[in-house]
């Protein structure tokens, strides 16, 4: 990609309602632009960090076994009716009428929806165990949008469902997207913590939430050092409100810490909430019928780009792991007008392309000051200065925007570069 050609737009400064870092450097970077509160435009940059995470979870969740689809953001009201959520729901719920008055909410999760489809497709315990997902909108009407894309009323999720004969089969699948969770978040290169945690509106009894360490976090995290107990705080509060105190674990009662996090994704195990009430049922072996039981299992998909953002910058920008990074490789020409600078700075740049390396080239003709700005503000994790005084002997120099180690290399061995 040529600078002058990709639409990005930096700002020197964020606007002043940007609360949080991540959200300052978001906007700075020109990955996103807002367009109403808790509403945002991917731009072309950002679109490209959000797609690659998602690859990373479409990866994971194959793997796991888990089948992907797509359901419908408009939900009819009769299906919430059926579950009993429409009025929990009521206030973060988006509703649309069509011609004829039907009420449809636009998904905030999709348990009803998958449920109908289950009641309707499964008869017999040889169709199970399913787990089905997608990577989805999901609309939300918050009454606090902030943090930019951390809560907002228009996000993506990926949200899954699996389905069992019995407990020991959710207990299976719920360990599995336990596993599979930690890959993808160890694959984004996030630093988080499992805790347990309650279910709300979900419902089901066992739930956990995956957390990443952040100080500006909204979450707050109950931690134990002595047995390694991990909760939130709403759920340490309910166990502690029962021994009547706050600063003591309640499974050992050595002393708590208290840490701030950001809530990545969140498991449950449903058991039989919606199979009961919307009537999913199976024929099993023994020939009864029994209720299909479930667990679903969330994760914040555009949420963790900031959560990313969060936990890797310094005070001039963004600092990408190379797994979700929008470019892997930013080559800067200083002067995009001495003949030898350009020379090598296209022969690099063709050469990573032909290698299918994700290359950007800085071919704007601005001062150096700009450019070494805005490559430390987007954060492309190598970059490759050529300046017209080294390019006489062919070298250039590569900075690690990481480390920000610098190494001055001859153009040959970097022919070689990932070979
Ligand atoms: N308003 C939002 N904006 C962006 N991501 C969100 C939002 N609400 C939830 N998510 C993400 O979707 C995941 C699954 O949704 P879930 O219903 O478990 O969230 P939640 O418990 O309502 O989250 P929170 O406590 O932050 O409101 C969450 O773990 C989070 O990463
Ligand atoms: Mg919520
Ligand atoms: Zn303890």
């Amino acid at each position: 990609m040529r600078w002058t050609e990709s639409f990005i737009s930096t700002l020197w400064q964020a606007p002043s309602e940007a609360e949080i870092l991540s959200h300052k450097l978001m906007l700075r970077a020109g990955l996103i632009k807002k367009l109403a509160a808790g509403v945002y435009i991917f731009m072309p940059l950002g679109l490209k960090v959000l797609r690659k995470i998602e690859n990373i979870v479409r990866e994971e969740m194959n793997a796991s076994g888990a089948l992907e689809l797509l359901m419908p953001i408009l939900q009819p009201e009769e299906l919430w009716q059926e579950s009993g959520r429409w009025e929990e729901w009521s206030n973060e719920m988006m509703c649309v009428r069509d011609h004829h008055k039907r009420q449809f909410g636009l998904g905030p999760t999709h348990e009803e929806i998958v449920t109908d489809i289950i009641r309707k497709e499964i008869k017999s315990y040889k169709q199970l165990p399913v787990t089905f997902y997608q990577i989805q909108t999901k609309f939300r009407d918050e009454i606090r949008p902030r943090f930019g894309i951390i809560r907002a009323r228009e996000f993506t999720m990926k949200d899954a469902y699996s389905f069992d004969r019995d407990i020991d089969g959710l207990n299976k699948n719920y360990k599995k997207m336990r596993s599979t969770y930690c890959k993808i978040f160890d694959k984004c290169v996030l630093k988080y913590q499992i805790v347990e945690a309650e279910s709300g509106i979900m419902g089901g009894d066992v739930s956990h939430e995956f957390m990443a360490l952040a100080d500006s976090g909204e979450d707050v995290i109950v931690l134990c050092p002595s047995c390694g107990y991990s909760a939130s705080m709403e759920k340490a509060e309910v166990l502690n409100i029962k021994q009547k105190t706050i600063d003591k674990c309640p499974k050992c009662a050595g002393c708590i810490e208290i840490r701030k996090g950001i809530e990545l994704g969140h498991i449950f195990k449903l058991g039989d909430k919606y199979s009961k009430s919307m009537g999913a049922k199976f024929l099993d072996k023994d020939g009864r019928e029994k209720s299909i039981i479930m667990g679903c299992y969330g994760i914040g998909i555009s949420r963790i780009i900031a959560a990313v953002i969060e936990q890797n910058n310094d005070e001039n920008g963004i600092i990408w792991p190379e797994s979700i990074a929008p470019y892997q490789v930013e080559i800067l020409p200083l002067n995009v007008n001495d003949n030898k600078t350009m020379q090598i700075a296209e022969n690099l740049y063709e050469k990573f392309l032909s290698k299918r390396i994700e290359v950007i080239i800085d071919d704007r003709n601005e001062r150096p000051g700009i450019k070494f700005k805005d490559a430390d503000l987007i954060g492309i994790p190598i970059r490759i200065t050529i300046s017209s005084q080294k390019a006489k002997d062919n070298i250039v120099e590569i900075h690690k925007r990481d480390t920000e180690e610098n190494k001055l290399v001859d153009i040959d061995e970097l022919q070689q570069f990932r070979n």
